[in-house]
Parts: structure tokens; C-alpha cells; sequence
């Protein structure tokens, strides 16, 4: 298809003329069939609702194959108006705008709904199962419609995926308005979604999916690297790496599989279990894995070896996790950090592989005798814990990875818990991410090329490694290494090949790194020297952005943390200081109902407006968090925000005054 042609598609929108019905491909990774939760008053609503994107005329073929799709695949994805063009991000100037703000943000969408870079592309899911970037095509045909002929006057409101339609408004204010899964808080249950997603009125957007904001496996790299490197930090004695140093975790899924790459990047000996041997064949073909075994002897002695050499290396146990446990137990090996990625998010139904049974054996009991299999599932916990228990009385330092080990570990009677309820060991936001990032404003800042050029992302990485070594010079003692980690990375990004879709890059900054590098690439496009404008972004899972009590907000401990006033006043406050799209969500990463997020996009084009929509949003987009973790007494926070308001008159915050605990405990 030529770019002409492909410009003609995305103008017409919706096709006046009905396309042909798609065959159904058997070689694209489908989205499992959902959950047959309507009524048949509810389907019938249902339909109803899918019709209203099509003329009358198309009616009665359009409502008897919706229903179709309803019944097969408990949603209404209206395949046949999947386009036939591919989809991926282009160079800028390909699509068809009068707003290159625009522009930049259908690249966007395009790179979510790449098949090389989404999870579920023909279901319109990129990531998490269930992370849609529209509910069904017509919403996505419409979308890339309203987005090729809207100009700087005019915003364009998203429901959930549906494009409620181009309002006028003004230059400076936000193109894009997104909300994806707000409902009324008592109506915010797993089933609730599951039928408002069926009736076709909202959807789960996942963090950067439904804001258009996904980059492919390189976040999830970065954000394990940075979480092993200050796990490091937390267990070196004299202030010595992590040469040597055995990880031991399990899980080469989706997220999992990136412990072994951050494991050699962070420069330790990462050894994973898995019990999938597909999944153990992906990472291995990736290069994420550099050797496998399957004999637990060989094992040890592989990493005695690797010990002694102080190798950089990734091995992956092909088993289970709790006798990769039990071995290095009995054989006394130090292991000096430990974690889990199985997915115990979900134990009973696939997320956990219990001990003694293979993978085969699992995949059938937990199917054919579910009450079997839990208790299963729960003897293999409980021996799990035993061995852990085992090697952190002997130094190793084990962290929850957010997958919910410790809370199943302690439905299973665990040796999991103190005598007061609370768990032995920490979660990796309470110990790791929350004190060492959020509270100093490090989190993961990214930037697009719209170009598609990769010369332009070396460009980038260029000036973001010399804006950073700059900065670095002056930093305060306590953020150094943050500013350190983040130049090695950056310098090595290329290196690791971790590109896959758009031309993306992500860094974990403060406001002041991500202000000054935003700066000096605008700089450079006005200057010609990169070639196109740069849009700019986060993932939702970072300083300000996310209210969720057991992960981002975990390491809140004035009771606020059920509370979600940060996320909406982040993207309130983003969309009037210059964010090109803003997006705030229910659910994303633990469920929904769980979690309240918000991000943004900025497309800088190298103009003097651009420098001062950076100042002025990137400064609120993180010392909004930072402020509200200074309130809540956290003391990374309140260095963070008394050195930002000695920089910035212009910021004047509420500071915690600290009661002292011995005068409370007094008076109980
Ligand atoms: N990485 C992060 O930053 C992060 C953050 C928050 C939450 N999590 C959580 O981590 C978990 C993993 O996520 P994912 O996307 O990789 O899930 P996934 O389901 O794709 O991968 C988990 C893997 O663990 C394997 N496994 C299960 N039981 C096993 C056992 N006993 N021994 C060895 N291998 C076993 C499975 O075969 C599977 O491949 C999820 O619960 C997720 O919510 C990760």
C-alpha cells in the first residue's frame, strides 16, 4: 500500500462500503475468550451500542455477526474493520495531519497496536492481558479519523476508547483528554469491569496501553535493573558491586523475563527457574538468557564457577523454583539476593507451578481437580518459604516483586509473618523504589522519535548522557548514584539492542534531569540536528502519577495511601501546563478497583513554546508527588522538595511538622 493510499484509509474512518469479513488468524496471538457475563437484555444492549458507529443500512449483516463475536469471545471487537494496512510507527510526516501534535500521537497509538510490539494486536490489547488501547475497531478507525483533521483549535475527548468527538478549545490546551475505566466508586469490582467492558461502555487500559504510551520490553528492563542495582546497594558492605553476587528468582513470562538481562546489566549472576519451556526457549532465542539447565548439580557447580570468576552472566533453571530453593539450601551456596515473579496474582488457575508435579501434571489437576491442586499450590508455598527462610538466616537479602508471593505465602501458612501480622520481609516499592526513587522524583521518563530514525534516538542518547553527567557534578550526596546508575544505563541502552517498535528510550530521572534533557533536545530540533519532534512521556508507574496502596503508594504511611487525590491532581495539573495528551485511569498493573493512574504525552518541536511547556509541566508532573510524600513525613521527600523550592521561588509547599513518637505513646 502506498502512503497515499494508506492517508486515504485513515481520513475515510469508517468504510461506507462494508469490508470484507477477516479470516480469523490462527499464527496471531488471540486474547483468551472473556468471561460470558450479559444477560440477553444486556446483549441485546450490547449490540445496540456496537451499531451505533455503523449507518442503519449495514444493520442487520453487522448485529447477527457482532452477536457472533459476543458469544465466541464474550466481547465485540468488530474484526472485519480491522484495517488492511500495517500498522506500526511510521515516520511522522506519513500520516495524514493538520496538526502534527497529531500526528505524533496516532504514531503513538500505531506503535501500541504494532503485532510485534502488542500482546493481543487484533483484540486491540498491547500488554497485561487485558491493556486495551480501544475497545473495538470502529472506536480506533474513528479515532485516527478525528486525529487527521483536527487542528491546534480543537481537543478530542476519549471515553474509554470512544472518541466522544474533536471540541473546539485553544492552541496551548491538550489535543487528546483521555479517561479510560472511571466508574463510580461502588461499582468497581472484578464482574463490574467484566460487564461494562461486554456492554461496550469502558475498558481496562492498563498504565501506558489505553494512554498510548507503551514502549515495548525495554521499561521493564530498565525498571529491574535500576530495582537489582539498589538491592545491591541495600546489601553491600563497603560500598562494592554486584561482581560476584548471585539473584536467585523465578519467572521468564511477560515482566519475569526480564530479571536475567537486568541481572547481567546490574552485573551479577542472575539464575531464574522456570517451569515453561516455551518460555524458557523465548528469553534464551532473545538473548536474554545465556545458558540453561535442567540438572540441579551442574547447576551448583556452573555457579560455584561463575562465583569464583565474578562473571556477568544469565542461567536459566529449567524447573521449579522450590527446588532450585531446596538445593542451594542443602549445598550452602550464598546467594545474596532472592525474589519470586511467579504470577501469584493468580495461584490456582496457571500462575503457579506447585512442587513435585511437572508442568503437564499441573496444567491438568488444576483443571480437573481444583481443590487438589490449591492445596498443592499451598504445600509448595510453605516449602518455598522454608528454603528462603533458610538463606536469609544466612545473609541473603528477599524481596516481594509485587506478584503477590507473601500474601499468598501467608494464606498458606507460611512461616511468612511476624507475631504483629505484618511480613518478615519487604515489598520492593516499601524498600527499594519508594525511598531510593520516588521520593527523590526518579522515575521513568521516555521519549519517541517520531522520526522512526534510529540516528535520531543515538542523538538523543547522546544528550542525555552528557545533560546527566553535567547535573551529576553538583548533586547532593544522596542522589548521586541514582544520577550514576542512569548515565551507565543510557550509555550501554544501545548496546543491549532493547528497541522493538517506535524508536523509544527510557530513563529513570529526577525533574530536574527530565526538564534539562527535554530542553536540550528541543534545542536540537530547532537546530536540524535531530530530524523531527520528540514526544515525551512516562509510564504511569512513577512518582506522581499512581495512587496504589500496595505498590506505588506502598511505602505511604500516613494512612493516605487508599486515597487517590495525587493521580487526579497529576493530571489535572499536567493538562493546563502543556501536556499534548493526558490520560488518568482505573486499574493498571494490580486490577481493577486497586489503583488510580495517570500520565501524560508532550510532543516537543524544537519551538520556544515547547521550552516553556517543559519547565513549566515536567516541574509539577513530579514535585506533585514528591510534595505529597514529603506530607506523609518520608524524609528522601522532604530533602527532595526543600532543595527544589531553594531552586524555584516560584514553589512554596506545606511542610510536616514531625510529633514526637514518645510524647504520643504517652498518652496511651
Ligand atoms: N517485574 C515487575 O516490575 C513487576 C512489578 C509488579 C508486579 N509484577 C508481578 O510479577 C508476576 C510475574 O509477571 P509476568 O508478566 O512475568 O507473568 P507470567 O505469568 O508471564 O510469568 C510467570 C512465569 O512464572 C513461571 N512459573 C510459575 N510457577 C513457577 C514455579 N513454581 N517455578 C518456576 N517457574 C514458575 C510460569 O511458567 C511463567 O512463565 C506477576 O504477578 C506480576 O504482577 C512484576
Amino acid at each position: 500500500m502506498t502512503v497515499n493510499e494508506f492517508q486515504n484509509a485513515i481520513r475515510q474512518g469508517i468504510p461506507d462500503v462494508l469490508p470484507e469479513v477477516k479470516p480469523f488468524d490462527k499464527n496471531i496471538n488471540h486474547a483468551p475468550k472473556r468471561k460470558d457475563i450479559l444477560s440477553v437484555t444486556e446483549k441485546k444492549l450490547a449490540l445496540k451500542n456496537a451499531l451505533r458507529y455503523f449507518p442503519q443500512k449495514h444493520h442487520k449483516i453487522l448485529a447477527k455477526e457482532f452477536l457472533e463475536e459476543l458469544n465466541n469471545y464474550g466481547r465485540i471487537y468488530m474484526y472485519r474493520f480491522r484495517p488492511d494496512y500495517k500498522i506500526f510507527a511510521r515516520n511522522i510526516n506519513e500520516y495524514p495531519y493538520k496538526s502534527k501534535q497529531a500526528a505524533a500521537i496516532m504514531l503513538m497509538i500505531s506503535n501500541n497496536l504494532d503485532s510485534i510490539v502488542a500482546q493481543h494486536p487484533h483484540e486491540l490489547i498491547t500488554y497485561g492481558g487485558n491493556g486495551a488501547v480501544f475497545q473495538n475497531w470502529a472506536q480506533y478507525l474513528l479515532t485516527m479519523q478525528y486525529l487527521s483533521e483536527m487542528t491546534v483549535q480543537q481537543t478530542l475527548v476519549l471515553y474509554s476508547g470512544h472518541p466522544l468527538g474533536l471540541f473546539p478549545s485553544y492552541k496551548e490546551a491538550p489535543r487528546v483528554v483521555i479517561t479510560n475505566g472511571m466508574v463510580v466508586p461502588n461499582y468497581s469490582g472484578k464482574d463490574h469491569y467484566e460487564k461494562f467492558n461486554a456492554l461496550g461502555v469502558s475498558q481496562y487500559g492498563q498504565m501506558t496501553a489505553g494512554s498510548f504510551m507503551y514502549i515495548g520490553p525495554q521499561g521493564i528492563v530498565h525498571g529491574t535493573t535500576i530495582t537489582l542495582l539498589n538491592a545491591g546497594r541495600i546489601i553491600s558492605k563497603n560500598n562494592e558491586d554486584l561482581a560476584g553476587k548471585l539473584f536467585v528468582s523465578s519467572g521468564l513470562g511477560g515482566m519475569s523475563g526480564a530479571q536475567p538481562k537486568a541481572a547481567v546489566i546490574a552485573g551479577a549472576i542472575g539464575v531464574i527457574a522456570e517451569v515453561n519451556p516455551k518460555a524458557i526457549a523465548t528469553r534464551k532465542l532473545q538473548g536474554w538468557v545465556d545458558e540453561v539447565f535442567s540438572d540441579l548439580n551442574l547447576l551448583i557447580e556452573r555457579i560455584i564457577k561463575a562465583k569464583l570468576n565474578k562473571e556477568h552472566v544469565s542461567i536459566a533453571y529449567h524447573g521449579n523454583i522450590v527446588d532450585l530453593w531446596e538445593k542451594l539450601a542443602e549445598k550452602n551456596i550464598k546467594v545474596e539476593i532472592g525474589s519470586d515473579q511467579t504470577s501469584l496474582h493468580n495461584p490456582f488457575a496457571g500462575g503457579y507451578y506447585p512442587a513435585g508435579l511437572s508442568f503437564d501434571e499441573s496444567n491438568k489437576m488444576m483443571a480437573n481437580e481444583p481443590e487438589i491442586f490449591k492445596e498443592k499450590v499451598y504445600e509448595s508455598l510453605r516449602r518455598q518459604v522454608t528454603a528462603i527462610n533458610a538463606l536469609t538466616s544466612k545473609g541473603m537479602y528477599f524481596f516481594d516483586y509485587g506478584n503477590a508471593f507473601l500474601l499468598e505465602a501467608s494464606r498458606a501458612k507460611a512461616n511468612i509473618l511476624r507475631t504483629d501480622g505484618s511480613f518478615i520481609y519487604p515489598s520492593y516499592v516499601q524498600d527499594i523504589m519508594g525511598p531510593i526513587c520516588f521520593d527523590y522524583g526518579f522515575g521513568p521518563f521516555r521519549w519517541v522519535c517520531t522520526s522512526s530514525k534510529s540516528e535520531d534516538l543515538d542523538y538523543t542518547d547522546a544528550l542525555a548522557v552528557s545533560v546527566l553527567e553535567k547535573l551529576s557534578k553538583d548533586s547532593p550526596s544522596e542522589i548521586k548514584l541514582q544520577m550514576q546508575d542512569n548515565i551507565k544505563w543510557i550509555k550501554e541502552a544501545k548496546k543491549n539492542k532493547l528497541v522493538v517498535g517506535s524508536q523509544a528510550r527510557i530513563l529513570y530521572a529526577n525533574a530536574e534531569g527530565r526538564i534539562e534533557i527535554a530542553k536540550a533536545f528541543n534545542k536540537a530540533v530547532k537546530e536540524g540536528k535531530i530530524s523531527e519532534p520528540i514526544v515525551l512521556g512516562r509510564d504511569h508507574h512513577d512518582v506522581s502519577g499512581t495512587d496504589s496502596p500496595y505498590r506505588e503508594t506502598s511505602n505511604i504511611y500516613d494512612g493516605s495511601q487508599f486515597t487517590a487525590d495525587m493521580a487526579i491532581q497529576n493530571v489535572i495539573g499536567d493538562s493546563f501546563r502543556g501536556a499534548t495528551w493526558v490520560s488518568i485511569h482505573n486499574g493498571g498493573g494490580v486490577g481493577w478497583g486497586e489503583v488510580i493512574n495517570g500520565g501524560f504525552g508532550m510532543v516537543i518541536d524544537g519551538s520556544n513554546e515547547a521550552d516553556i511547556r517543559i519547565q513549566r509541566m515536567l516541574f509539577w508532573d513530579v514535585n506533585n508527588g514528591i510534595t505529597r510524600r514529603s506530607w506523609a513525613r518520608n524524609n528522601g521527600a522532604i530533602f527532595s522538595i526543600k532543595r527544589a523550592m531553594e531552586k524555584e521561588p516560584g514553589l512554596k509547599v506545606t511542610l510536616p511538622n514531625i510529633a514526637d513518637d514518645n510524647l504520643i505513646n504517652s498518652l496511651f
